[in-house]
């Protein structure tokens, strides 16, 4: 099968140009400009189809480098199976996820990660790979720890947050981290001081301060930037190569800079409910609603400033990329196990869909480059996760995961309902009952979208189907200084 996409402007990180895309079955064969002649033919001879990109981007395929399908989470699991999840990812234009295989607590890590094989394998409608999260740091999972690589497993997530459940102390991180640096592997970290963060959440639930708004009071901004700052220094201790997930505050930033300023392998992510949604707004909502906003790190407080430098962050490349840590859990009989009590809301937005949308309205706005949209979204997470030259890129030989993305289109995101909650005709496909993004226009719409040269979405309809995905084997990072 071979395919033509005709007369786009392919964008990658580093430049636009015209030009034709041609890709023999799963592969991208050339890329040349309109009118080129291949072996003195036209490029459309003995093509099966032709793409008319005329007016629009061709862009390599979105890369999200945090989502956590399936994810068992106080006492529920996340929404969103792999086969729903990765659906909705590709009509947003993401043609990879790298989702968080789970060791939990009194598990050993290779029965983690097979289990992880096991709820994806045969149900993804794109790419996956993994990283693993490391629930149990003990001297077996550490020796386990050195066979990740042969998995194709580059990266381990540690939390310094969510103590009983995932939680490393210093000791054990310390460890892991000398670790990480012996072998490569990058060390992700979740970076909030869990056991500060459980001290006030306790003394607020005393205080009758039981609404979602009060999760955002006790996972306070020192908290992260404490964290951060913790984890950065075992890292340049230990020089293992660390990435912080799911940045929110302004101060946890300016530690990252920091260590970056220094030469350190210290790389920062952030997602778009920190770049667009509040606290005052969003977990501030009346009532309960708030609690569709709730995840960890929190929402953080526009008055303080943090959502504005986070967006420069991207710009000036203190910060190198945006996953959405897409986490859904729909209101009823999940979000509402918290009722009356707002540490038992299971943490998580779903976005895995809108990210591409989402952070477009950044190059609409002009607080980033249409270059830096396609390298924040797809090259850089394929740089830094090991992926790279088959993944993030549009060039000869690389697989065919191609995005044709409509600057004068326009999506509306969102649920769908209006002030009655009655149907309004528009929806996601992320398995939730609500949205987070409720009411969000879109300047530009994802028009085409191809998996390995397979075409998935043509317009409003999804063509392609469960099992379509494969597991990717990730090598180390290519990002490191
Ligand atoms: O609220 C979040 N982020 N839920 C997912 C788990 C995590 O810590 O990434
Ligand atoms: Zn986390
Ligand atoms: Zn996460
Ligand atoms: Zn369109």
């Amino acid at each position: 099968m071979k395919t033509l996409i005709r007369n786009g402007t392919v964008v990658s990180a580093t430049g636009r140009v015209q030009a034709d895309v041609l890709i023999d079955g799963e592969t991208i064969a050339a890329v040349l400009a309109p009118g080129s002649r291949l072996l003195g033919a036209d490029l459309a001879s003995g093509v099966d189809r032709v793409i008319d990109a005329t007016g629009k981007y061709v862009i390599p395929g979105g890369i999200d480098a945090h989502t956590h399908m399936q994810l068992p989470f106080g006492g529920t699991a996340a929404s969103d199976t792999f086969e729903t999840g990765t659906r909705a990812a590709a009509w947003g234009g993401t043609t990879t996820i790298i989702d968080f295989a789970v060791q939990s607590y009194g598990q050993r890590v290779f029965d983690g990660l097979a289990a992880w094989h096991e709820k994806a394998a045969g149900n993804c409608a794109i790419d996956y790979a993994f990283h693993q999260i490391i629930g149990d740091l003990n001297a077996d999972s550490l020796q386990a720890m050195d066979g990740l690589l042969a998995e194709g497993v580059s990266s381990f997530k540690l939390f310094m947050a969510y103590p009983g459940v995932f939680y490393s102390d210093d000791a054990q991180i310390l460890k892991a981290m000398q670790k990480s640096a012996e072998t490569g592997l990058m060390t992700m970290m979740h970076a909030e001081n869990g056991p500060a963060i459980d001290v006030l959440v306790g003394q607020l639930l005393a205080e009758g301060k039981t609404d979602p708004y009060y999760h955002g009071v006790a996972r306070a901004w020192q908290l992260e930037e404490e964290a951060t700052h913790r984890a950065i220094m075992l890292a340049d201790l230990t020089g293992a190569p660390l990435y912080v997930v799911h940045v929110s505050a302004k101060q946890a930033v300016a530690q990252i800079a920091a260590a970056r300023g220094t030469g350190q392998n210290v790389f920062g992510e952030t997602c778009p409910q920190y770049l667009y949604l509040s606290l005052e707004e969003n977990l501030g909502a009346p009532g309960f609603e708030g609690a569709k906003w709730v995840c960890s790190t929190p929402l953080r407080s526009r008055a303080e400033g943090h959502q504005d430098h986070l967006w420069q962050s991207l710009r000036t490349n203190d910060l190198q990329l945006v996953s959405t840590d897409h986490c859904p859990f729909c209101m009823k009989g999940q979000k509402d196990l918290g009722l009356g009590d707002f540490s038992k809301i299971p943490n998580g937005i779903g976005s895995v869909e809108h990210r591409l949308d989402l952070l477009y309205q950044g190059v609409v706005t002009g607080r980033i480059s249409l270059e830096r949209w396609v390298e924040i979204t797809s090259t850089t997470p394929a740089r830094m996760f090991g992926l790279y030259g088959k993944k993030g890129v549009i060039q000869p030989g690389a697989d065919a995961d191609i995005v044709v993305y409509d600057p004068d289109g326009h999506t509306s995101i969102g649920y769908g309902t209006d002030e009655f909650g009655e149907p309004t005709g528009r929806s996601h496909h992320m398995n939730m009952d609500h949205s987070a993004w409720e009411g969000y226009e879109i300047d530009g719409h994802v028009d085409v979208v191809l998996s390995r040269g397979k075409v998935v979405i043509e317009g409003n309809s999804y063509l392609g189907a469960k099992g379509d995905g494969r597991f990717v084997k990730r090598g180390l990072s290519q990002y490191l200084i």
